[in-house]
């Protein structure tokens, strides 16, 4: 039987980690945010953000996790036993995440569905917020279950057990081997249909023209250090695990660079898409780009609709595509955020990957169900800035001291050299782990919190309480609980 826990390729590693880069990320998020931090002038932060942090850190997260070849728990403890609390509090945010992305995953499959017969109806913006989420902005709606949401989240967990339980290579590797490359190709064929439409220019222009000014604002440097973050799943444990799995032949510095190349390419590409069909869209209906640009959202699930229901009869095929490009990409990533936390238990209690997974699924379908409900909407907004701007940059920061300097950077360096085929490491790579990296995590962690102060309702403050108790309980449970394995406190370490 084949290894659990073992890419059989690396490609499959490769596969996977795009997988995990491009998600909802690169098609709700990247073009808005793209477009409102200074269009074509954005590319100067952006670029920064991918050589100076994104390619450095992913090489030492991987480089660490090859090592270790066990949950990023397991490594920790090796690296310094005291630090088994926090070991959990990164798979377990992860979760978290996980959690709430599920959610508008569950969400793209209502649209799925409906978009074969273009079930939202002539006013999509109406029926989303109304008649579907019935969406309320505040908490007042917690107990509004909505079952028609809950169903299709709950298929989305399902489709995430169905794939995970079964022994690496057999489920995750075999999904990614065929669902990335087919989500390149649809994307393509979405891009280059959408640049044809009438109006596209107008749209590109509108991307495009760059707002110079703007590259002295600290907001766009912190927006494009933002999305490489969330865009690349950096420093979240999923580039640590899924390396873990590779076998000794693996090169992981030129994996990295591809990977990147790929999550950037796909982003862009996505952006060209989106605005070309804006564009179209505007022409049509003589509003200017401008006013019908919004944020993820509104974007996918209302003017998405819009669109396909002036394209008629395209629409029905165009429709569909786009729906499930999108499901696709964001069920990869959640593999492998899931991945995270699942094998950490697994190592811990020893559990077979079956037992981990059903538990998991089982526990995050249920949490799930708070964002079936009118107040889902809202919470899931406050979630997402709990992770994104107050927990994860803090760890990355945490991970960035444990790995570049207690663990120590440079003990990596000649294996990963002597595998790459492309670039080597050199002191400047040193330089940035160790320096560079952990100065730009502290700017940019404290640029989140002085934006977290700008929301101060009770209700955001009482959610972020809440989501930071489940967190510390359920860490410090996971750290008490006494191991099942004799190993828990020993992990051999493969390089030498
Ligand atoms: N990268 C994913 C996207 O672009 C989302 C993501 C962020 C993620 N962090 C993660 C996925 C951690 C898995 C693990 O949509």
């Amino acid at each position: 039987m084949a290894n659990e826990n073992k890419w059989g390729s690396s490609l499959a590693f490769i596969l996977a980690m795009i997988g995990s880069a491009v998600g909802l990320g690169n098609i709700w998020r990247y073009p808005y945010v793209l477009y409102s931090n200074g269009g074509g002038a954005f590319y100067i932060p952006y670029l920064v953000a991918i050589f100076s942090l994104a390619i450095p850190f992913l090489i030492l997260e991987y480089g660490v996790g090859y090592n270790y070849q066990s949950s990023f728990t397991k490594a920790l403890i090796k690296i310094k036993p005291k630090f088994e609390f926090y070991g959990w509090v990164l798979p377990v945010v992860v979760f978290i995440m996980a959690v709430y992305y599920s959610t508008i995953i569950g969400w793209d499959g209502i649209y799925l569905f409906l978009s074969f017969f273009k079930g939202w109806g002539a006013d999509p913006n109406t029926f989303l917020n109304v008649n579907l989420l019935q969406s309320t902005d505040s908490l007042s709606g917690v107990f509004n279950f909505i079952p028609f949401v809950a169903i299709f989240m709950i298929a989305g967990w399902f489709i995430i057990w169905f794939i995970s339980h079964k022994n690496l290579d057999d489920g995750l590797g075999k999904v990614c081997k065929v669902f990335v490359p087919v989500l390149f190709v649809i994307m393509f064929f979405i891009v280059i249909f959408s640049l044809t439409l009438p109006g596209a220019n107008i749209g590109l222009a509108e991307l495009f023209n760059p707002n110079w000014s703007l590259l002295w604002h600290f907001d766009i440097w912190m927006a494009a250090f933002g999305q490489i973050f969330f865009s690349l799943s950096l420093g979240m444990g999923a580039g640590f695990t899924y390396a873990s799995y590779t076998g000794d032949d693996i090169d992981l510095i030129s994996s990295g660079l591809y990977v990147v190349i790929a999550n950037s390419a796909f982003e862009n590409f996505a952006a060209l898409g989106v605005f070309s069909i804006l564009g179209y869209m505007s022409l049509q209906s003589g509003t200017p780009v401008s006013q019908i640009i919004t944020q993820g959202t509104t974007l996918i699930f209302v003017v998405y609709p819009q669109v396909f229901n002036v394209l008629g009869t395209i629409g029905l095929i165009a429709g569909p595509l786009f729906f499930f490009t999108v499901y696709v990409a964001g069920i990869t990533s959640m593999l492998s955020a899931f991945e995270v936390l699942s094998i950490s238990i697994q190592n811990k209690f020893s559990l077979t990957r079956r037992k981990a997974t059903l538990i998991l699924c089982l526990v995050g379908g249920f949490a799930s169900m708070v964002y079936a409900t009118s107040a889902g909407g809202y919470i899931l907004g406050i979630a997402d800035i709990f992770v994104n701007n107050i927990v994860i940059i803090f760890s990355v920061l945490v991970e960035c001291i444990m790995f570049a300097w207690i663990f120590k950077a440079e003990r990596l360096i000649d294996f990963l050299n002597s595998r790459s085929k492309t670039f080597k490491l050199g002191k400047w790579w040193l330089i940035h782990v160790k320096y560079i990296i952990p100065a730009i995590l502290i700017v940019i962690w404290v640029g989140g919190l002085y934006e977290l102060l700008s929301i101060k309702t009770t209700e955001s403050v009482i959610i972020i309480i809440v989501l930071a108790l489940i967190t510390i309980i359920s860490s410090l449970i996971f750290t008490k609980r006494p191991a099942k394995t004799k190993d828990w406190f020993e992990t051999e370490e493969r390089i030498k």
